[in-house]
């Protein structure tokens, strides 16, 4: 029996139970085999394991195979251990690499001089086999990516399976100005509820989101409804690996990718999955993105202000956004310069909710006072979560977050906030909730 491969599948901060949920329901591995780390996943798996948390993954940032552990006091003890490594099973002196390399309370000055004597030691034990042959470096687009991480006095050496960051799915070229990662997307999916990585599920109720951009959102939750697999149009690290060109394992990596390839949208299927932008040009981004990543038919994506669009179907669902903040609000929809801070302020003074309530106030404010009012208005029973670095959020919506899910996107901390949309009362009459017949 071949010994089992020890995979580690980095992801985010927050995310790590969602990932191990998600590993649960791809593989059915649990107990020993599936151990949860801080940012991240360590897996005790197969080959076919490793291929499909490739080509399957929606939250993993990639699948990195260990290859070599062991206790360091200085580079020379790191050099040692990577010169130890047979690379010469997993790669060819006529291919190119790169070293990448993190670290967890290393007490080395430099990382980056770490990082270059594996680097040497790999070049130099392929020199010392071959006879003076080394594979080169390539820092852009390396065929082999070799990956480090150093804890206060253990270092551990991976190969990385996916090449690529497992983020990019293949499918997006039009990106908008702040798109979100696809696997922060598919975090907020698990984290809101619609999505139940542990038995692959997703929610029969609405999804919306009213800023949507380039459809980042949108386009996973399509995907995961109608169960096209993340990675179905990208290559991966492991198709240049040597392991890969055994035949049993080559002919694995077909048959998945055959049956990931097989899954096609059906025409007619039934919508209920929503995204609209006030930006024409996000919206256009947002359709040719979903046309892509072959969605279009379960998608419906819209223009128009999220202060002003009406729900999009009669039973309520989820909103799930990350919504703009800050200046960037000042130039779009109604709350922004078209309509002019004075008559918004009359507007909410009429409306009651509360003295003088616009003066002093920034745009973003006046946003998201708008934004809630309108979906007391129109959206009752409609649960909304909402992304957000700002902790200010629940005092600006006047609204208060009954969860908050920590959740990192990239380096900023932020929080998904849930918000429950009650009825807006009118001459003190509780409002009644429009459901389907
Ligand atoms: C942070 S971005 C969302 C990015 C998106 N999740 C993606 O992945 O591309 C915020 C979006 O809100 C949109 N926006 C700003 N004001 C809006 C408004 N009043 N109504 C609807 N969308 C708005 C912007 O055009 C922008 O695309």
């Amino acid at each position: 029996m071949t010994k089992p491969l020890i995979l580690f599948l980095p992801c985010p901060a927050g995310v790590e139970e969602f990932l191990a949920d998600e590993v649960y329901g791809l593989t059915g591995l649990a107990g020993n085999d599936l151990t949860l780390l801080r940012g991240g996943v360590r897996v005790s798996a197969d080959w076919h394991t490793m291929l499909r948390l490739n080509l399957m993954s929606r939250l993993a940032q990639r699948v990195l195979v260990e290859v070599a552990r062991g206790p360091y006091y200085d580079e020379q003890d790191i050099y040692a251990l990577a010169y130890d490594m047979a690379w010469e099973t997993w790669f060819t002196e006529r291919q190119t690499f790169r070293v990448d390399l993190t670290a967890q309370a290393s007490p080395l000055r430099s990382l980056n001089f770490a990082a270059l004597r594996i680097k040497d030691a790999v070049v130099d034990r392929f020199r010392d086999r071959t006879g003076g042959q080394r594979p080169s470096v390539d820092t852009h687009a390396p065929q082999v990516r070799v990956q480090a991480h150093l804890t206060v006095d253990y270092a551990t050496l991976y190969l990385d399976t996916s090449g690529e960051p497992l983020f990019k799915r293949g499918w997006r070229q039009d990106k908008g100005d702040a798109p979100l990662k696809e696997t922060l997307a598919a975090a907020m999916l698990a984290a809101c509820g619609w999505w139940q990585p542990a038995t692959r599920q997703v929610s029969q109720l609405p999804l919306y989101d009213p800023c949507c951009g380039s459809g980042t959102i949108v386009i996973e939750a399509a995907q995961l409804a109608l169960g096209l697999a993340p990675g179905r149009q990208r290559g991966f690290g492991f198709e240049h690996l040597l392991p890969l060109r055994d035949a049993e394992r080559a002919e694995t990596w077909r048959a998945l990718r055959q049956q990931a390839a097989a899954v096609q949208a059906a025409p007619g299927a039934q919508v209920r999955i929503f995204g609209s932008d006030v930006a024409h040009r996000m919206v256009d981004f947002a359709q040719r993105n979903a046309k892509r990543a072959g969605v279009s038919v379960a998608l419906q994506l819209r223009g128009g202000d999220a202060l002003q669009r009406m729900p999009p179907t009669v039973e309520p669902g989820v909103l799930l956004m990350n919504p703009p903040y800050g200046e960037r609000i000042a130039v779009a929809g109604v709350a922004g310069a078209r309509m002019g801070r004075q008559r918004f302020e009359s507007e909410y003074e009429d409306e009651g909710e509360g003295e003088g309530v616009g003066a002093g106030m920034d745009e973003g404010d006046q946003f998201f006072l708008r934004l809630a009012a309108h979906w007391k208005n129109h959206y009752a029973g409609w649960t909304a979560w909402l992304l957000t670095p700002d902790r200010q959020l629940p005092r600006r919506l006047r609204m208060s977050a009954s969860r908050r899910v920590p959740l990192w996107n990239g380096p900023i901390e932020c929080r998904l906030l849930r918000f429950d949309i009650g009825q807006q009362k009118e001459d003190g009459q509780p409002k009644p909730l429009q459901r389907p017949p």
